[in-house]
């Protein structure tokens, strides 16, 4: 493949290195005129970018770049289902998952058919679970699903499913939800020891069928329904499993239809929108899960059509590149403000680090700059009294994304009140994150509280904050499965983005690989 210019070597990189020099503090830049306009729309969400270091001539050279380095025909190819995943010679084509019901999609007519035979089974089953119609070795209905997987075969139904309980409490599902990735045997243990071995089923996960985490754990389930009374010959009433490997499940004692399918085309962190997204169909019904689906298919609209400056997943990945790349904030931090949203730190972890934490060129060649940030976080108001301490007076450069949602449905008398403390909390934080304090204003702020002069000399330089912490407000007027769709979808094409700016590929994680070779070879000793 042809050398591409180094990301570094574009004019607009250039100028984007020369711009850092001459950049007020973020203080300053918060008290020009108009900042409130930093604002874009799309499917239900709204991110807010005025609290980060941006200026005009930041914002047009970060648009330049995009353009050098032709980031939306990329994404059209990915449309088209072209083999951007070029380890792996494959397309990359989720975006198909949540509009196959388009017309003349993109990808073609075969992809679509095929997405839509698969999305009906596999809803249809959801809906069969949910109205008690399975039934176990003693012919009483099926009450308790264990989704067994890990990775992106565990990671994204386990957000979708908490994130849309509060949703799905009006519509409750007759079966409850348990997740289990986790090899150690006590969190097996610990999930179905609550559990009847009549009454169970276990949606194996897994897009290669080979993780050996998630075999041992559904070895470990098969013994327990054995141990449990389960006659061999009824076990697979109690299985199912969704895979790219239908041959290996069926090889396994699954029945074939308990077996949902993807594709080689999905890849395992991006696999949310398939049948790995079962468990969720179980929790929301088949039209909470469709709903889901138009809300990434909204956000997948805008992204392909919306110019770059009012393109929301564009500017998130740009920003990100700013400041990850010219700024020296090479950590993110995800602090969600709604408690349903506690595990969507650990999905972005996957998506993004997976997705670009790379050293590589498309063609081979050594990247000579930072890739994928490292992700982290956790619950805002849980993290003010844990992990904020380092962000307002760490040493560490961190750029942020609050996410915020304008209306609460729990149903407590005083949950209004809560709920305004809580986005009060994010909007505090995020100001004071980015203003901070100056070491003049905090000692006289303690001179004013009563401190004598030497005591408020003493102690302003330990209660002074540099600010300067650059942040994204992501709003979303309700947490809804379509704009939790949305909201997934925005990211998974921010992360597309970045790789098309870096050059890197999105779409393999042979990083993963090593540790597993060597496994291998370890294993014989450790069962011995
Ligand atoms: O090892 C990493 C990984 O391959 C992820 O990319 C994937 O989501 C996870 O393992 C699980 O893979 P599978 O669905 O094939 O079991």
């Amino acid at each position: 493949m042809p050398t591409a210019p180094r990301p570094q070597t574009l004019p607009a990189w250039q100028r984007l290195s020369a711009l850092t020099t001459t950049l007020p503090p973020l203080r300053e830049l918060l008290k020009d005129a108009g900042r409130e306009q930093l604002q874009l729309s799309a499917a239900g969400v709204t991110l807010d970018y005025s609290r980060q270091a941006v200026n005009e001539a930041v914002l047009e050279q970060l648009w330049a770049l995009a353009d050098a380095r032709d980031v939306m025909s990329q994404a059209q190819a990915m449309f088209r289902g072209e083999h951007i995943n070029l380890t792996e010679d494959r397309a990359a084509l989720h975006v198909a998952l949540r509009g196959s019901e388009a017309l003349n999609p993109p990808w073609g007519a075969a992809i679509a058919q095929q997405v839509q035979v698969e999305l009906t089974r596999f809803t249809q089953f959801a809906e069969r679970v949910r109205g008690r119609g399975l039934s176990g070795f003693q012919d009483t209905p099926i009450t308790d699903i264990v989704n067994l997987g890990i990775g992106g075969s565990d990671l994204g139904p386990r957000l979708c499913t908490e994130a849309l309980a509060p949703w799905a409490r009006a519509q409750p599902a007759g079966v409850n939800v348990h997740f289990v990735s986790n090899l150690d045997a006590w969190s097996l243990h610990s999930t179905l020891a609550a559990l009847n071995p009549a009454r169970t089923a276990f949606v194996v996960q897994s897009k290669s069928f080979t993780t050996p985490e998630t075999l041992l754990l559904a070895a470990s389930a098969r013994r327990w329904l054995q141990d449990g009374g389960c006659p061999p010959d009824r076990q697979a009433r109690h299985l199912i499993a969704v895979t790219a490997r239908a041959d290996l499940a069926q090889a396994a004692g699954y029945a074939q239809d308990h077996i949902f399918q993807l594709w080689d085309w999905v890849g395992g962190r991006y696999s949310i929108w398939s049948a790995i997204g079962l468990p969720v169909a179980i929790a929301l019904g088949a039209a909470g899960f469709r709903e889901l689906l138009a809300g990434a298919h909204a956000m997948d609209r805008h992204f392909l059509t919306a110019p770059p400056p009012r393109n929301l997943p564009l500017m998130l990945a740009l920003l990100g590149v700013w400041n990850i790349n010219f700024m020296g904030s090479p950590t993110h931090a995800v602090a969600p403000y709604a408690f349903a949203l506690a595990r969507l730190p650990a999905y972005l972890q996957q998506l993004e680090m997976e997705s670009n934490g790379k050293r590589t060129h498309r063609d081979g060649g050594a990247v000579a700059f930072t890739t994928a940030p490292i992700v982290w976080g956790g619950l805002g108001i849980d993290g003010q009294h844990a992990y904020y301490q380092l962000l307002h007076q760490g040493r560490h450069r961190v750029a942020l994304d609050f996410i915020g949602v304008h209306t609460d449905p729990t149903p407590l008398p005083l949950a209004p009140e809560h709920h305004r403390t809580v986005l009060n909390n994010l909007m505090a934080q995020s100001q004071a994150l980015a203003e901070g304090r100056d070491e003049t204003t905090t000692r006289q702020r303690l001179m004013s509280q009563g401190l004598d002069a030497e005591s408020a000399q003493r102690l302003a330089p330990h209660r002074t904050y540099p600010g300067n912490t650059p942040s994204n407000l992501l709003w979303l007027q309700a947490l809804t499965p379509s704009t939790l769709g949305a909201l997934i979808a925005m990211y998974e094409h921010k992360v597309f983005c970045q790789a098309a700016l870096w050059d890197i590929c999105a779409f393999d994680q042979w990083g993963v690989e090593l540790g597993k070779t060597l496994l291998q070879s370890l294993a014989p000793s450790t069962s011995s």
